[in-house]
């Protein structure tokens, strides 16, 4: 793991109400590559994500994001210093189409529009549908465009939740070498439940389990480590 991260958080804590979700997460994110946060359902990944971009608040804990305190810094203040989040529940607007939805990431970036071309080349089969109505596209089409309108804010790091939820299996991979290919460039944080994917993605591993951080250590370790299979299992 390298010295200086891009993204650290340190004893981070998320409450829901009364109730806590996050308990002294620490993770580290180098400016390059990937690092993969695995957990079974309800283990806390989304809140995680949810915390590092700031659209839920920490109760305790810091953010540090590009070597300045983002702890309590507003979302659009994070996606403007380059940290671009892609929702597990993607935020496409169904009513517009996949060029307008395409837009709206590139808005507050002021050559975004001339990098729509660029994005589409990751995804064609997009760059074949643009004034088509979002809600139109199939799963996979969707987590595209999602992915696609998120690095048009020029993200430095690129969280995904689940990119590869409810896609159909034949797309799972076209998803799979894109954001391999993007870690190669950027800083990808990923979350998912598909564990090779995953392990395939990244460098890095963090294994959470109601809330902590219960395993981590380099991807092509834990891969063979026996507690993940017992921290994953239902
Ligand atoms: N909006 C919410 N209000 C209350 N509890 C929530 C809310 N969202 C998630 N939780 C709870 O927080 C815990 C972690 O959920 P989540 O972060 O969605 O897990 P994961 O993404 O790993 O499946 C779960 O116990 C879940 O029930
Ligand atoms: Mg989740």
């Amino acid at each position: 793991m390298a010295d200086n991260p891009l993204l650290e958080s340190d004893g981070l804590c998320t409450y829901y109400g009364t109730s806590q979700a996050l308990f002294d997460v620490g993770i580290k994110v180098p400016s390059r590559g990937g690092v993969a946060i695995l957990g079974r359902n309800g283990a806390g990944k989304t809140t995680l994500l949810k915390t590092l971009a700031g659209e839920l608040a920490a109760t305790r804990g810091r953010i540090s994001f590009d070597g300045t305190d983002c702890t309590r810094a507003a979302v659009e203040n994070r996606v403007r210093r380059g940290l671009g989040h892609v929702p597990q529940e993607h935020g496409i607007f169904a009513g517009m189409t996949v060029k307008e939805n395409l837009l709206i990431g590139a808005m507050g970036n002021r050559t975004g529009r001339e990098h729509i071309e660029e994005v589409i080349t990751l995804f064609p089969r997009l760059g074949q549908r643009l004034p088509q109505k979002a809600g139109t596209l199939s799963g996979g089409e969707r987590k595209m465009l999602a992915i696609s309108r998120a690095l048009l804010g020029r993200p430095h790091l690129l969280m995904l939740d689940e990119p590869t939820e409810g896609v159909w299996h034949g797309v799972i991979e076209e998803i799979a070498v894109r954001l391999e290919e993007l870690s190669r460039e950027m800083a990808v944080l990923i979350v998912e439940q598909h564990v090779k994917l995953a392990l395939r993605v990244s460098q890095y591993c963090y294994v959470m389990d109601r809330g902590r951080i219960a395993l981590e250590g380099p991807s092509d370790q834990i891969r063979d480590d026996p507690e993940l299979t017992r921290l994953l299992a239902p």
